[in-house]
């Protein structure tokens, strides 16, 4: 029997989860991502060489790999076109191997204008991508999908009703330029040739490699708290990124979810606004920020860093059902003297149990047990407070960098 994995962020985002589906996709059959947009960035170094992408799933790098942008993606064609240029500049072939859902919605200019005009007022810290604009469109259910390409004839139609809609927010509500009906058509039809090459009916295509007994790893983006329902509400993203997203962005059942790999970091970042209980102030914080190189992949923007929190990480592994934790940028925390983990919550303030650093370098491990004892006792405390045992912990940005216990 294959086995379907799903690998995901448990805090918000930026957890290194671009490094472990790569890992684990030498050996999948299909690699899909089921929600967000460009707004994610996962970056995979692999021989020294550094590759970010935003849109299409690290498996792309796999040549015997398939790729599915399933219909829980919006998706910004220019976006698009630009990866696959750059991926196939280095050799990396797309031809019957990746397939995006007709069912997705696009992101138009329009989107882009309304999400970076409103962000200067409500300053949730978006990536100004058009993430949320073009998800409330999906709801509405009025966006223009891959489709719809189609039938360029409606597709007009399609348009000048939907940009209007954006130009009179535009106009009279975030008093912004407007913009030009055929213009936006002329940028959406300008790359047809996306829609010629890859789109396809999801369903159909997850339908016959679940049929064929084929493996499948779903490929999450952002994390558990920033997701529009179970995140730090309204400081989150526009998409369902925990584990139920799956099956609404791909159409398949839960039932076909074999093994969960929730993703933390030895100690949490966030990118934006919001609340973070156990954010750091101090030199640790900017230790953790150096030595993590902790700058968004998307925007360039600096994270906040803070220490692990085990409160909310426990919710996550719950609410995700996460089988298998992985722990990633262990050796980010090498000099620290004291590291400190989030117990409990009193009147909003972090309780914190604390840790005798290990101060010695686990860069590069890839045995648990030539792990530093006191590195070992941290992972163990972890396991036991959230009742989850941590399978992949990773010492390195590189591919080798990695251990894997219990697998
Ligand atoms: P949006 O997804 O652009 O609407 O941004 C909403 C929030 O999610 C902001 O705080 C962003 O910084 C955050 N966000 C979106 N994508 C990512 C990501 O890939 N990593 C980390 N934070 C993200």
């Amino acid at each position: 029997m294959s086995q379907n994995t799903l690998v995901l962020g448990l805090q918000w985002g930026d957890e290194g989860k671009g490094k472990i589906v790569d890992n684990l996709s030498q050996d999948i059959d299909l690699v899909c991502r089921f929600q967000g947009g460009h707004n994610a960035g996962h970056t995979i170094k692999v021989n020294g060489e550094k590759t970010i992408l935003h849109l299409i799933p690290s498996g792309i790098l796999h040549k015997n790999s398939h790729c599915l942008i399933g219909n829980g993606v919006v998706l910004a064609l220019d976006a698009l076109d630009k990866e696959i240029k750059q991926l196939k500049i280095r050799g990396v072939d797309f031809k019957k191997r990746f397939f995006v859902s007709s069912a997705c919605s696009l992101i138009l200019p329009t989107h882009i204008s309304i999400d970076q005009i409103r962000d200067k007022k409500e300053s949730i810290g978006t990536t100004g991508r058009g993430i949320g604009p073009a998800y409330e469109d999906k709801i509405a259910r009025r966006a223009i999908r891959l489709g719809d390409l189609g039938d360029t004839y409606k597709l007009q139609e399609k348009v000048e009703l939907l940009v209007n809609y954006h130009n009179r927010l535009l106009k009279n509500v975030y008093k912004d330029r407007t913009h030009d009906v055929n213009e936006v058509f002329g940028e959406i039809t300008k790359y047809i040739h996306l829609y010629d090459e890859f789109c396809v009916d999801s369903q159909d295509l997850i339908y016959n490699f679940v049929n064929k007994n084929k493996s499948i790893l779903f490929e999450g983006a952002q994390g558990t708290l920033l997701d529009i329902d179970h995140g730090t509400y309204p400081y989150v993203t526009s998409s369902s990124t925990t584990a139920g997203g799956v099956s609404t962005g791909l159409g398949i059942g839960p039932r076909f979810i074999d093994k969960i790999i929730g993703i933390t970091k030895a100690y949490s970042t966030r990118v934006g606004e919001g609340p973070f209980i156990t954010e750091l102030f101090d030199q640790s914080g900017q230790l953790l920020a150096k030595r993590g190189n902790e700058f968004g992949a998307t925007t360039g923007r600096p994270r906040r860093c803070g220490w692990l929190d085990l409160v909310s990480l426990k919710k996550a592994v719950f609410i995700n059902s996460v089988t298998d934790l992985c722990i990633t940028k262990l050796d980010v925390l090498d000099e620290i003297e004291i590291i400190k983990v989030c117990i409990e919550y009193s009147n909003n303030e972090p309780i914190y149990m604390e840790f005798d650093g290990w101060l010695s370098s686990t860069e590069g491990i890839t045995e648990y047990s030539n792990l530093p004892l006191k590195a070992r006792t941290y992972i163990e405390y972890i396991e036991d407070y959230i009742e989850c045992s941590a399978s992949i912990i990773s010492t390195g940005p590189s591919r080798e960098q990695t251990i894997l216990r219990n697998t």
